[in-house]
């Protein structure tokens, strides 16, 4: 082993002494390795920048572009930037709202992403840890009788926050309206499997959201809308999470294809939270 492995949990792990800048094939491969066993995979110390972000992420497969090109960094399109900091001009240096509610990362696209790779720039006093729920610990947890509800069904995900009421658009975004009317026209639900299974461990895990899972195919909303009330309840159960507290610097690696995250805000006023964000590209859900 080249890798030091601190296990944080069951499922979630530090890798520690580690420069995420130098990897070597070796060292890439062990980390490829334990994030099959993990699925919250964090480095601490990582003074990266954008570039650098973007070619330790590409070490792991490509990358899907950013949703938002607005807020992609000046160094590298392949980095979004997730702030809540305003200009005096009004205008947002990123994303303001990003990971409102839980989700898992494009899971309204076709192919959704495999991992995401968030670097903390900068760190508020207070508030603003990012929560991760594991969803194959949800399924496990399920009465069979609703498990049986859900077998062999697909949840339709849609991005846009103004076609799901259990979401609310953010009043200190400048652009939310505009951004997902346009969305709501432009980009058409697609359908994932409610029990999804993962394709490198085998694992199957309950693959829905309260962010972007709007409604049960094949369902009348009259019995989807309380299931999906019943399945996204045992994601607000501590007992399923893992609580990410941020330092300057900190580099998070997480599976999409198993977890759902949400950001925690609870900001100070006038504190500042400044993320950098890149996304491996995954496949399509089965
Ligand atoms: C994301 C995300 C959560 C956070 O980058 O996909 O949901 O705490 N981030 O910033
Ligand atoms: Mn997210």
């Amino acid at each position: 082993m080249y890798i030091k492995i601190n296990q944080v949990t069951d499922w979630v792990a530090e890798i520690v002494d580690f420069d995420c800048a130098s990897m070597t094939p070796e060292t890439t491969r062990e980390v490829e390795e334990s994030f099959k066993r993990n699925h919250v995979l964090a480095f601490r110390d990582q003074s990266m920048t954008p570039s650098e972000l973007s070619a330790f992420a590409k070490k792991f497969g490509p990358l899907e572009t950013p949703i938002n090109q607005l807020y992609v960094h000046p160094e590298s399109s392949d980095v979004l930037i997730l702030s809540n900091e305003i200009r005096t001009d009004g205008t947002a240096v990123g994303v303001v709202d990003g990971g409102d509610g839980w989700h898992s990362d494009s899971s309204h696209m076709k192919s959704p992403a495999k991992a995401t790779i968030l670097q903390s720039i900068k760190n508020p006093d207070i508030g603003g840890d990012t929560l991760y729920c594991n969803m194959e610990l949800v399924l496990n947890a399920l009465p069979s009788s609703t498990r049986k509800r859900i077998a062999g069904r697909f949840g339709v995900h849609n991005v846009s926050k103004l076609l799901n009421p259990r979401m609310t658009l953010s009043a200190k975004r400048p652009d939310a309206q505009e951004f997902y009317q346009k969305a709501a026209a432009t980009k058409p639900s697609v359908l994932q499997p409610m029990i999804r299974t993962h394709p490198a461990t085998g694992v199957q895990s309950l693959y829905v959201s309260p962010r972007f899972t709007i409604a049960i195919e094949g369902m009348s909303e009259n019995e989807a809308q309380p299931l999906l009330d019943e399945l996204f309840a045992y994601i607000s159960d501590e007992k399923f999470q893992y609580r990410h507290i941020w330092s300057d610097n900190d580099v998070v690696m997480w599976d999409n294809r198993c977890l759902n995250h949400k950001a925690t805000g609870n900001l100070a006023p006038g504190d500042i939270r400044r993320m950098h964000r890149t996304v491996l590209s995954g496949d399509e859900a089965f």
